[in-house]
Formats: structure tokens, C-alpha cells, sequence
């Protein structure tokens, strides 16, 4: 394997177009609220995340490790805080995922209280792999976000390219401090139902709020975009089941080129790269 990327946090400085249309993505109704209702588990989740390894910080003896940890805390801490002010735009647009928002404080405060500190790192890491596996098929298919209001598409690719970076640290973190495999096949079976059932809850119940009802070209779109060839589903069955190998590592899935000299790549989002503010 290509040596592993080194996370580093940094701090964007995006500008959202305030007038950005409700449906931003290509008017496309189901996409839109698919791609928002994810945008708006993001902020509390990936703080949750957090929380999670952090718990677990001061038992890493590995100095490399340690470090990873702090990268891994920053990145997320700054993809929450960006999707923040995105989600506050695309609530004020019309599509309310400040519902989102406030639901999954709810429950991951729920989960905080009630689940060991073993299992709210199997939901992390059980997360962690989805966001791999999505950030993964992005790069692969940045085409798909070709069009869209710039900073939009500057968003979720840079939060795709920190992604694929830490991949793999919460799950080492795991791997050294719990390692049992059924507690991780287990959560990642929970999640893998309660993250498809929520966004699918959510796009129903604000398409049902507008009494909006997709068009033939937006279901064929949206179902191209899952399940057509290449598509973000129907691709990524695979890396997603390698999940339950006893012996799976998210590196061994090597893709790395997708994220090597992203600046040269993505010229327009290195330039979004907050200078002064940088981590
Ligand atoms: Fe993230
Ligand atoms: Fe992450």
C-alpha cells in the first residue's frame, strides 16, 4: 500500500450563495433532500463522534496514534461547524433540516446516556466507514456534483477528501482499546438501518410539508444516482460488506490517489483553504 495520508485539520473559509434555490441540486427535489438531510446529521454527529474517542484518548500508547487523534478531533470539529452554516442556509431556503439538526441532539444525547463507551465507539467507527465509503465514490465521481452552486460542491468534496485522510483512526483507536467483532458488526448493522431509515423519514416528511411531489425525471435521476451503473450504491456494496471481515482494516482498501495533490485536483477549494485561521 501507498503510505497512509497524515489527517491534517484545516479551517475553510467557504461563501454560500444567500440566495442558493431551495432545490439546489440541479432543482432536483429527492436529491436535494437526500444530500441536506445528510448535511444535517453531520454537526452533532461528528461532534459525537468525538466525544467517542475521546473517551478512549488517554488509554493510546501509540504517539502516532495520539496524533492522529487530535488531527482526527480537528477536522471534525471543523466539518461540523461548516455544515452548521450550511444548514442554517438551506433551512432558511425552505428545506427545515434544523429538524435534522435538533433530532439527532436528541438522540445522540439519548445514546450518550444510555450506551457503554464501547458501543458509542461501534456506531463512530460504523459511521466513519460510511463516510469513508461515500467520500470514496465521490472522488471517484466528482462530476456528479458538477454545476452546483460552487461552494456547495467545494464542501462536500473537501469533507470527503478529510474523510478518506482519518479514516481510519477511530477504528484503530478500537481496534487497540476494545476489538471484540460482534459489538462492531453488530453496530454497524443497527446503524446501517437507523442512517438509511432517518434520511428516507426526513425527505418524506418535508417533501409531505410542501405537499411536493417528485417528478418522473427527479425519481430516474435520483435512482441513476444510486443504483445505475457506477452508482453511489449500487458501487459501494462491496466496500461496504468488507466491513464484516474479521480481519478488516479500512486501509486495506488503498485510495490513497484520490486524495494525493488534491490542491493541484481542486485548485478552487485549496484556494478556500482559511490561511489565517488554519489549524
Ligand atoms: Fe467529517
Ligand atoms: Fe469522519
Amino acid at each position: 500500500m501507498t503510505a497512509k495520508p497524515t489527517p491534517k485539520p484545516r479551517r475553510m473559509a467557504f461563501e454560500f450563495d444567500p440566495k442558493m434555490d431551495k432545490y439546489w441540486y440541479h432543482g432536483n427535489s429527492l436529491m436535494t433532500t437526500m444530500l441536506s438531510v445528510m448535511s444535517g446529521m453531520f454537526p452533532e454527529g461528528e461532534r459525537f463522534f468525538i466525544h467517542a474517542v475521546r473517551h478512549y484518548q488517554d488509554q493510546v500508547k501509540d504517539p502516532e496514534l495520539q496524533k492522529e487523534i487530535r488531527a482526527f478531533i480537528g477536522q471534525e470539529a471543523h466539518h461540523g461547524n461548516a455544515h452548521e452554516v450550511v444548514n442554517q442556509l438551506i433551512t432558511e431556503r425552505g428545506v427545515p433540516v434544523d429538524q435534522v439538526e435538533a433530532e439527532v441532539i436528541d438522540k445522540l444525547k439519548m445514546a450518550k446516556g444510555r450506551l457503554p463507551a464501547r458501543g458509542q465507539l461501534a456506531i463512530t467507527i460504523a459511521l466513519e466507514h460510511f463516510t469513508a465509503m461515500l467520500a470514496n465514490w465521490l472522488l471517484n465521481h466528482p462530476e456528479i456534483m458538477d454545476d452546483l452552486p460552487a461552494d456547495m460542491k467545494e464542501l462536500f468534496i473537501w469533507h470527503a477528501i478529510e474523510e478518506i485522510e482519518h479514516k481510519a483512526v477511530a477504528f484503530d483507536v478500537y481496534q487497540q482499546c476494545e476489538g471484540n467483532y460482534f459489538v462492531r458488526v453488530f453496530f454497524m448493522m443497527t446503524a446501517t438501518f437507523k442512517f438509511l431509515r432517518d434520511i428516507v423519514w426526513f425527505q418524506s416528511k418535508f417533501l409531505w410539508r410542501d405537499r411536493h411531489f417528485p417528478k418522473l425525471w427527479e425519481w430516474r435521476q435520483t435512482g441513476r444516482f444510486l443504483f445505475g451503473k457506477g452508482g453511489a450504491l449500487s458501487s459501494t456494496l462491496g466496500h461496504y460488506l468488507s466491513y464484516y471481515k474479521p480481519g478488516f482494516h479500512p486501509w486495506q482498501h488503498d485510495n490513497t490517489h484520490l486524495i494525493k495533490d488534491w490542491e493541484q485536483r481542486f485548485p478552487r477549494i485549496a484556494e478556500r483553504l482559511d490561511q489565517h485561521l488554519a489549524a
